[in-house]
């Protein structure tokens, strides 16, 4: 086998940290471009409010072969309880989204809603886009400027982005998408918002999710996918990975991680990956009979 020489090797680290591979998970490289076969998504036993069911006991009919890529986040570390400057905010925020029994009372709700300081710096509140009942729910991270002057998500380059995507699978937003964030006002100068911040959005988010009750759940990016699965665990190892998230009203979602298409701009090699959770999305809902 032909040897590297060092500043060679060197090169190849530096060419891998900008490609975004900046943590070693493996001893063994695996071709995570070969397509596995469908993972089922394993039942969740129930959790404590606010934590994610992780994939613990597999489903009834799941072939043990396809289980490793759900099963493998039965190790993920989970968020410590942060330390909230007002967890009254955030008992609120969950009461108010709790009485909501449909999408646009929680809308209303969250409108009128003054418990969250970044409404203060926001031009608009941003809830939702698409269609409220669709099989596919996208939740990104937060509003940036585009979305805070429209009040939509996912409306500037990035958002361009995610829907000539789905529309390689052959889906819409004006048909088979409702996209959302888990923060629901743009943060200062686009800044990661707070835990506090996070965590009073969430209470609605997790609401959000059970009232629109999708078919699929698709986390766009870090941000989304560390607070709706209640893990510090980063992107690079959640994206393409089934799991079940538990609902506070003891409904389970199957939900995909994946990369944010502001990523996928900076990182254009990445979309190869992307490309495949979109068809693993698309080959779930054909196995959930949707398609
Ligand atoms: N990025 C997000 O995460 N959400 C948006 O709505 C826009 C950009």
């Amino acid at each position: 086998m032909q040897t590297l020489a060092r500043e060679d090797l060197a090169a190849l680290l530096r060419w891998y940290v900008e490609q975004g591979l900046d943590e070693t998970i493996g001893e063994e490289p695996v071709d995570r471009f070969a397509l596995p076969p469908p993972a089922p998504v394993a039942v969740a036993a129930p959790l404590p409010q606010g934590a994610v069911a992780r994939v613990a006991a597999a489903a009834s009919a799941a072939p043990p072969a396809a289980m490793p890529r759900s099963a493998s986040l039965t190790s993920l570390p989970t968020r410590a309880p942060v330390p909230l400057e007002s967890p009254q905010l955030v008992a609120d925020a969950r009461t108010l989204a709790q009485n909501c029994s449909s999408v646009d009372e929680l809308e209303a709700a969250i409108r009128a809603f003054e418990g969250c300081a970044l409404k203060r710096t926001a031009k608009n509140t941003v809830f939702a886009d698409g269609v409220a009942g669709a099989p596919v729910m996208v939740v990104g991270e937060a509003p940036g400027a585009d979305e805070d002057r429209l009040g939509k998500p996912f409306v500037g380059v990035s958002g361009q982005l995610m829907d000539r995507m789905f529309d390689a699978i052959g889906m819409s937003r004006q048909r088979d998408l409702y996209i959302t964030n888990i923060i629901f006002w743009r943060p200062p100068g686009n800044r990661t918002p707070t835990p506090a911040e996070q965590a009073i959005c969430l209470a609605f988010t997790r609401r959000h999710i059970e009232l629109a009750r999708p078919k699929v759940l698709v986390l766009a990016g870090g941000t989304s996918a560390k607070a709706i699965l209640d893990t510090t665990e980063g992107i690079m190892r959640l994206r393409g990975k089934w799991t079940a998230v538990q609902l506070d009203d003891g409904s389970t979602v199957p939900t995909l991680p994946t990369f944010h298409p502001a990523y996928l701009l900076r990182t254009p090699a990445s979309k190869r990956q992307s490309w495949i959770d979109l068809l693993a999305v698309d080959m779930r809902l054909r196995e959930l009979g949707v398609r």
